[in-house]
């Protein structure tokens, strides 16, 4: 485990912090290692992880499995380029299959490349068989990715008039509405997409109910029912994919995040009957490399292994138990999600401030939107871990309100 220590880096941050595009508002640390639930900067301080690079690090920081089939992988091959197999990428592909019952991949680099991809698969499929059909129905406030097209079609108001022209064809509704889904649908629609919970936006559900419904509803009307599953996927919920919570299977489902453990890889997976790509369609020069796969199948083994995500499923329950204690206790309004990710409601929009103390003291925590903060811990993360973790939030609570 990382505790404190003596700084070890002679990192000079200052010196550096300008060659560096100004993308977003970052603190002024440099994280220099990680290991399971742990991080520590240059200066030897220990962080408490329960951000994981966004749900990434889905094992840890650094974890056995993932470093030796980085070494067993990087001495053997990288990249033979995507026009070739590697051995890698055909047993991940085998992986997916076996765990999700869908039947094809395609792999990517990045969530937003696998999403683009969807959409892609989607627009070809609705030209092939649904009369040149190409509108996707999203969800408001849903997120897809920082692409042009993944931006169009992610529902962030903040996102609304950003980078015009967006690409067109993303008609938006309500999540859990299946009545405004039904009247969205035209001659030009071709598909709906969602995340089985809206982990962005603040962790908001699409109830089983909704997805049952929107599976019948989707077939019925022969359009095609997409999920992202980016950052429910790979365990995150206490089963592989979200969707097994509620039984309805996508036509198309997209992974990135945990998939990697921590390293870039994405995938667009698809039931057979709707792989109509045709050469030259897709691709990309590190698609499907060798390394990357690589650390998918240790990642994807891990999770299968027996026991592994009914823990999941016990450690977010224990994670929830907590974080309804201290709900009661501040008088917080509740706690929200399923698995390992949940999301407590402050009740006030104090989301930021306890975000920045709670770094300040140790912990890294997500504040998705001013009154809420988010839980993505490690797959791993021990009782022990989250009692530290609840302690540390209990007094920035304490702190803040007073
Ligand atoms: C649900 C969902 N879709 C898509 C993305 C985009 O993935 P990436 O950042 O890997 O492009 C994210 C990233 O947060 C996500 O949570």
């Amino acid at each position: 485990m990382i505790r404190s220590q003596a700084k070890s880096h002679a990192v000079k941050p200052q010196e550096s912090f300008g060659a560096l595009m100004e993308i977003t508002n970052r603190p002024p640390l440099v994280f220099v290692e990680g290991r399971g639930s742990w991080l520590r900067d240059q200066s030897g301080k220990a962080y408490l992880d329960f951000i994981q690079g966004w749900a990434v690090n889905c094992l840890g920081h650094c974890p056995d499995a993932i470093t030796n089939a980085i070494t067993a992988q990087a001495g053997r091959l990288l990249n033979c380029s995507p026009s070739f197999y590697n051995e890698p990428m055909i047993r991940l592909a085998e992986l997916i299959a076996r765990h999700s019952g869908l039947h094809r991949t395609f792999f990517t680099n990045s969530g937003a490349e696998a999403i683009e991809g969807a959409i892609k698969l989607a627009r070809k499929w609705g030209q092939k068989y649904r009369n040149g059909a190409y509108e996707i129905i999203t969800m408001a406030h849903g997120f897809h990715g920082r692409t042009l097209a993944t931006m169009s079609a992610s529902g962030k108001p903040q996102w609304d008039r950003l980078f015009e022209p967006k690409v067109p064809g993303f008609p938006k509704v309500a999540l859990n509405s299946l009545e405004q889904v039904k009247q969205a649908i035209t001659d030009r629609t071709v598909a709906v997409m969602l995340e089985p919970i809206q982990g962005e936006a603040g962790v908001f559900a699409a109830s089983d109910a909704f997805l049952q419904d929107l599976r019948t509803l989707t077939k019925r009307e022969n359009i095609l029912l997409i999920l992202d599953e980016i950052q429910t996927g790979i365990g995150r919920t206490g089963k592989f994919f979200g969707f097994q919570h509620s039984g309805a299977a996508p036509d198309i489902m997209v992974l990135a995040k945990g998939l990697g453990g921590g390293i870039p890889l994405g995938a667009l997976v698809a039931h057979e009957d709707v792989c109509c790509f045709e050469p030259g369609d897709q691709g990309g020069t590190f698609n499907g490399n060798a390394f990357a796969t690589a650390v998918g199948c240790a990642v994807m083994e891990e999770i299968a292994k027996p026991g592994f995500l009914p823990a999941v499923a016990g450690t977010g329950a224990y994670l929830a138990d907590r974080l309804e204690g201290l709900s009661r206790k501040h008088r917080c309004g509740g706690v929200r999600g399923r698995g390992l990710l949940l999301a407590i409601d402050l009740g006030r929009e104090t989301g930021p401030e306890v975000a920045t103390e709670a770094l300040r003291r140790g912990l890294l925590i997500n504040a998705p939107r001013p009154d809420s903060l988010r839980f993505m811990p490690a797959l791993t993360v021990t009782p022990d871990e989250i009692d530290e973790m609840i302690d540390i939030l209990d007094a920035t609570l304490e702190e803040i309100a007073n």
